[in-house]
């Protein structure tokens, strides 16, 4: 090779194993094996010794990333280091309970709750008071011995007091705060270098750098949750750690012993707000028996412990590219941009299609189709676009042009000022909507017609049975009968739900219309309000505003429906099928509870929580949503949240329980 063309290599093998350790430290997703990256990595080596003219700066040879490296020693486990088992469900965690205690024959399991820290496991080794070795997981049964880097940890302690045994291991995990990752990616970036993707990846990348000076300078920290040795003198796991710590160890903080599941569980919900307040990342808590002889018992599988668990937190992240954005035309004509995502693993299952809200969302994110963005699954069921990855934008990359018509009627779409949300107002033609208003009407908090579900909305109104609403009550058992798959006993049940309907009260018929804005509160409202229907349909939007509770909104939306005449037709047809449209005057038990706000949380063991809330307006009382300085009580009941509590006591509020409640009201 000529002395041109060895540079020319030299450059090309630095910047593609830079390339490697961007893609394996940043990004976390590889493209080639560690034994590959080992393999460049070492003709890189060659090439430098033999030319060292030719080697630059800043070479990839200098500062390494990688797997099992062979500047690090390669040592096996004492013990095979094994991961958990994991799940995201409580139903899951009451079978390992189950199981934990049909295996061991007893009735109650102690079992010791830890945050499972988000970092990189480690195994440390101490003899005669003395850190002595430190090896990475690796592959379980070997990992990479990086004693001196951890040594360079803060919180590693090297040297310890008090009655520690003359020879133990103590696994954990090692990671990184918050803010020391955002003061360290601020330096990065103010270096011109790459920026790193998460606390995690760091700490891992950190504790493969060569030089300990440089791993001294990451703001490093650890917690050790597992004490291991072969003359083990403790009974319980939670002993260990009380007397590891006492030897000056940094052992899990927040740590809890229970007794029960259902004190997991309690443990499980409050982290799963807390968590945010804490500075490092959770993404879980792990669950173990106490007992050193029942772990013994229960002992291994083939992969991971029968006597413990790690709980996940209802979040992840990943990453996936945005193929396509299409719409959605909802119940109201509410149109939502859907992102149609490249196939993507989160939570466990196939993430294909995320939520991106309204226009507005987009122009925020500025995500455009071709690009990479990432995607994330909450405690929601929906998963959410959180953000684009401008460093993989194409080059041709156009901004998305929003739809201006129907993508279901093909008619205009419209977005009053103010709003994020554009929508069809074709609302009786449109498909979906005029399905949705069907939905909507015979739903469980409007007429109740538990013998309609969407797929039967859907069909009778595909097949012209039910265009309006009004059309339910003309329905006959034969037209019913003779649709596809429709036997008997499904027909007579259904004509039978539409005929019962007719009894409900006039605010859940109201409610059922699906008008713009009224909900089940403000149909309530004005119900009571006006009355009846004629009322409602004659009143001007200064009598309709003047009602408890009812804004400009709404009173606009009212009588832009009234206006029109098929509506009024539709309520006549009903009107003449015998539904209710007279409010009952709610009975008014007193007004003990004027004038005070009352927030209900919780389940109540002698009413439910909606009798409560009726007999707080009985009695003159209005229901909150939210605890706020404006709330009078709390009534508490069983399963109520640490928040809710916490807030009503920082606001002062009275906390009440359900007794108290009824006491106060009779
Ligand atoms: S116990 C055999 N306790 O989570 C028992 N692990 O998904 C092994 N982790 O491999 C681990 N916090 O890297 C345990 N308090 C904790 C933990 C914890 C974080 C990590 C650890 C483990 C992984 C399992």
């Amino acid at each position: 090779m000529q002395s041109h063309e060895i540079r020319a290599k030299i450059l090309a093998l630095s910047n593609e194993l830079k390339d490697h350790n961007y893609r394996y430290y940043v990004l976390a997703e590889p493209v080639i094996s560690d034994h590959q990256f080992d393999l460049k990595l070492k003709e890189l080596e060659a090439l430098e010794k033999q030319f060292p003219e030719f080697a630059l700066p800043d070479s990839p040879t200098k500062i390494v990333g990688g797997g099992l490296l062979d500047e690090f020693k390669t040592v096996p486990h004492k013990r095979r280091m094994l991961s958990l088992g994991n799940t995201y469900s409580e139903e899951e965690l009451l079978e390992f309970d189950e199981r934990v205690r049909k295996s061991l024959g007893i009735d109650a399991v102690e079992y010791v709750c830890e945050l499972k820290i988000d970092g990189l496991a480690i195994s440390l080794f101490y003899e005669n008071g003395q850190l002595i070795q430190a090896v990475t997981r690796g592959d379980g049964f070997q990992g990479d011995d990086v004693t001196e880097n951890v040594k360079t940890i803060r919180s590693v302690t090297q040297l310890l007091h008090g009655n520690y045994p003359a020879s133990f291991e103590i696994r954990g995990e090692i990671f990184m705060h918050r803010k020391g990752f955002e003061r360290l990616n601020q330096q990065r970036q103010a270096q011109g270098e790459v920026t790193y993707a998460n606390p995690r990846n760091v700490a891992s990348g950190s504790l493969k750098i060569k030089d300990a000076k440089e791993v001294a300078k990451r703001p490093l920290d650890i917690t050790l949750y597992h004490f291991l040795s072969d003359q083990n003198p403790f009974t319980t796991h939670s002993e260990s750690l009380e007397q590891a710590k006492s030897w000056g160890i940094k052992t899990a903080d927040h740590s809890k012993t229970c007794n029960s599941i259902q004190e997991v569980f309690d443990f499980l919900k409050r982290w799963d707000t807390a968590r945010h307040d804490l500075g490092f990342d959770t993404d879980g808590v792990v669950i173990k028996v106490n007992s050193f002889r029942h772990q013994e018992e229960l002992g291994f599988t083939a992969k991971v412990p029968r006597w413990a668990i790690a709980y996940k937190f209802q979040t992840e992240t990943a990453t996936s590219t945005l193929l396509g954005i299409t719409y959605q035309v909802g119940r109201t004509g509410a149109i939502t941009p859907v992102a149609e995502l490249q196939p993507v693993a989160l939570l466990g299952t196939t993430v294909k299609r995320a939520s991106l809200h309204n226009a507005n969302e987009i122009e925020r994110l500025d995500v455009r189709v071709g690009d990479t963005v990432f995607v994330e699954k909450g405690g929601e069921i929906i998963p959410k676009i959180v953000g684009v990855d401008f460093s993989r934008r194409a080059e041709n990359s156009v901004p998305h042009i929003y739809i201006t018509h129907c993508p279901e009627c093909n008619s205009e779409l419209q977005r009053n000022e103010g709003e994020a949300q554009h929508y069809c107002l074709n609302s009786e033609e449109c498909p979906p909507q005029a399905i949705g208003k069907i939905e909507h009407f015979v739903g469980r908090k409007a007429m109740d017609i538990q013998s309609i579900g969407s797929e039967m909305a859907e069909t009778l109104y595909q097949q012209g049975l039910v265009r309006e609403l009004a059309d339910l009550y003309d329905l006959t058992y034969e037209q019913v009968l003779s649709l596809d798959r429709v036997g008997e006993k499904t027909a007579m049940n259904l004509i039978e739900g539409v005929q019962a309907s007719k009894s409900q009260p006039f605010e859940r018929v109201l409610f059922g219309l699906g008008i713009r804005y009224v909900g089940e509160t403000v149909a309530k409202k004005l119900a009571q309000g006006l009355g009846n229907i004629d009322a409602i349909m004659a009143a001007t939007e200064e009598e309709l505003i003047a009602i408890d509770e009812i804004g400009e909104r709404i009173a606009e939306s009212m009588v832009q429906y009234f206006s029109d005449d098929k509506h009024r037709r539709g309520i006549e047809r009903m009107k003449a099928a015998g539904l209710i449209f007279t409010a009952v005057q709610k009975e008014s038990l007193g007004d003990g509870l004027a004038g005070k706000t009352l927030v209900i949380s919780g389940v109540f063991a002698k009413h439910s929580r909606d009798e409560i809330k009726a007999m707080i307006e009985a009695h003159g009382g209005k229901v909150g949503s939210g605890v706020t300085g404006k709330t009078d009580y709390l009534v508490a009941g069983d399963g109520i949240g640490p928040s809710k509590l916490e807030k009503a006591t920082q606001l002062g509020v009275n906390i009440i329980d359900e007794d108290t409640f009824l006491t106060m009201i009779s």
